[in-house]
């Protein structure tokens, strides 16, 4: 049956940032395709509802705390993982993000710390993992990207050069790691979540955003959910490498704030 292989039946999922928004839709569904979740971010009582919501639709769950800035702390992730589950399928490097800063303004600090938080962390968490999934049954990594790390848009340029970077990076481990390791991203379009929600308060913004989505309307986490469920379990054991656009039809930034005077 075709739906059998969108099913993660006992695997053991990593999801960083599954407190809130994207990282915790990501986490809800795949416990409800039958994977035991790792849910990770810093806010105990945030992952720890995530995991709660995991168990009581009947897969195993765990909320560990971890800023995936410090390396330490994902090594405490990893081996977390490995002492209550025994191994490691799935990885989902879904933390990150950056506050629009006009590029003059924007300090070598701030860059470096774009860059570290989004890309780096990803990359340490691969490498922690990868010899784990290498030594059972193989396994696959998914990173969390942006439109803006292809579309361009003013105020966003450590934001979407970070996310330009993860998407090379995601065709760098996929080529190293096939056939056993599969790692795609999705260009995640703009989606409600409480990331946004700030700037939707802002006179009419949603309603322009709308007119700028040929789908016409905002995405919502589930949206990202059913791609990761998708990009991680075996109905795209055939697909690595790749960057998939999930953003509502957008062939350009929808952003409609110009926000390079801040
Ligand atoms: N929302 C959008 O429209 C949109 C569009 C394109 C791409 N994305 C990407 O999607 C991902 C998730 O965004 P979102 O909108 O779902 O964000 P969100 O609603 O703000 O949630 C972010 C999650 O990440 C956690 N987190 C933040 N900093 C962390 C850290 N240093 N270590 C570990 N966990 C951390 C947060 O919890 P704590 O604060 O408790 O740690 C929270 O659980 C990001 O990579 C973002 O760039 C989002």
């Amino acid at each position: 049956m075709i739906l059998d292989s969108f099913r993660m039946t006992d695997m053991v999922a990593i999801v960083t940032g599954a407190g809130r928004g994207i990282g915790r839709g990501i986490a809800q569904a795949f416990g409800e395709v039958g994977a035991d979740v790792v849910c990770a971010a810093r806010t105990a009582e945030q992952i720890e509802e995530t995991a709660s919501v995991i168990r009581k639709n009947g897969r195993r769950a765990l909320a560990h705390t971890c800023d995936v800035n410090h390396r330490e702390q994902l090594e405490q992730l990893v081996q977390h993982t490995l002492d209550e589950f025994g191994r490691i399928d799935v990885v989902v490097n879904n933390a990150g993000g950056t506050m629009p800063s006009p590029a003059l303004k924007t300090s070598e600090r701030m860059f470096e710390e774009s860059f570290h938080f989004n890309v780096t962390s990803a990359l340490v968490l691969s490498q922690l993992t990868i010899p784990h999934m290498l030594e059972k049954d193989g396994g696959a990594i998914l990173n969390i990207s942006s439109g803006l790390s292809h579309f361009v848009e003013k105020a966003f340029v450590a934001y979407g050069t970070s996310k330009a970077a993860l998407n090379h990076m995601t065709r760098m481990l996929a080529h190293e790691f096939a056939p056993r390791v599969r790692v795609n991203a999705i260009a995640v379009g703009s989606i409600e979540t409480e990331a946004l929600a700030p700037f939707l308060a802002e006179a009419d913004l949603r309603g322009k955003m709308e007119a700028l989505t040929p789908m016409g309307r905002l995405g919502k986490v589930e949206d990202i959910a059913q791609a990761a469920v998708y990009l991680t379990s075996p109905a795209s054991s055939w697909v690595t490498g790749k960057i998939v656009e999930v953003d509502g039809g957008t062939i350009a930034s929808n952003w409609p704030l110009d926000l390079s005077g801040m």
